[in-house]
């Protein structure tokens, strides 16, 4: 069944929909995300989460049926802010149907258009899907190893990757 997936920033509105969101997610797929067991989410991290300046930091969410299902996210440091640390993050239901591609391709470009020109990401070796995904998107990209983990680093192009609204939606179809 093709279900309609729509990307759009992050607004502190959106608190309810990641409290609901968080006993969706897999621990494998947290571990990958926090690269830590997290069992509890503390109120300061959601707050913390959905709370961003939509420049310095940026999250974008995907929301289907009302429910957020995936987060991607940059930080850049002020003194720095042509790179960025990025992170991305799709409930396991959803997990292939093409979110996580859309919330980075939405990410991208957002920080592409504010003057980032280069993102890296931790990651773990075995993590073929983000691996994949982000040299797909981002074919410039190095992965250095850094300790028992990956760091990805790309470059973005002045321009953005692609050319999406703030807000943009794609078909997907899930196995939920
Ligand atoms: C990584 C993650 C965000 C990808 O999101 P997604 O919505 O599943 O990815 P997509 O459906 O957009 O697929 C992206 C690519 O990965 C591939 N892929 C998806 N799931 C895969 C799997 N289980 N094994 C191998 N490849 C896979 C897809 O085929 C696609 O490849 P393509 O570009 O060649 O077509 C998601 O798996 C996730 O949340 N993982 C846990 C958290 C995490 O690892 N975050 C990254 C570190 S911050």
């Amino acid at each position: 069944m093709d279900i309609a997936v729509t990307t759009r920033p992050v607004r502190p509105a959106d608190r309810t929909l990641f409290y609901r969101l968080w006993p969706r997610l897999s621990p494998e797929t947290i571990y990958r995300r926090f690269h830590a067991p997290v069992h509890r989410l503390p109120d300061e991290t959601v707050r913390r989460l959905v709370t961003v300046d939509h420049d310095l930091r940026e999250a974008v969410v995907a929301v289907v049926g009302g429910e957020v299902v995936g987060v991607a996210r940059y930080d850049r440091p002020s003194e720095d802010p042509s790179t960025a640390e990025i992170a991305v993050l799709v409930e396991d239901a959803w997990q292939g149907a093409g979110v996580g591609r859309q919330l980075l391709a939405s990410l991208t470009d957002l920080a592409a258009r504010r003057g980032v020109r280069t993102f890296t990401a931790t990651v773990q070796p075995d993590n073929r899907p983000v691996l994949g995904l982000v040299r797909r998107l981002l074919p410039g990209s190095t992965v250095t190893p850094d300790a028992d983990v990956l760091t990805v680093t790309s470059p973005l192009p002045p321009e953005p990757v692609s050319a999406s609204p703030r807000a943009d939606s794609l078909l997907a179809t899930a196995t939920i």
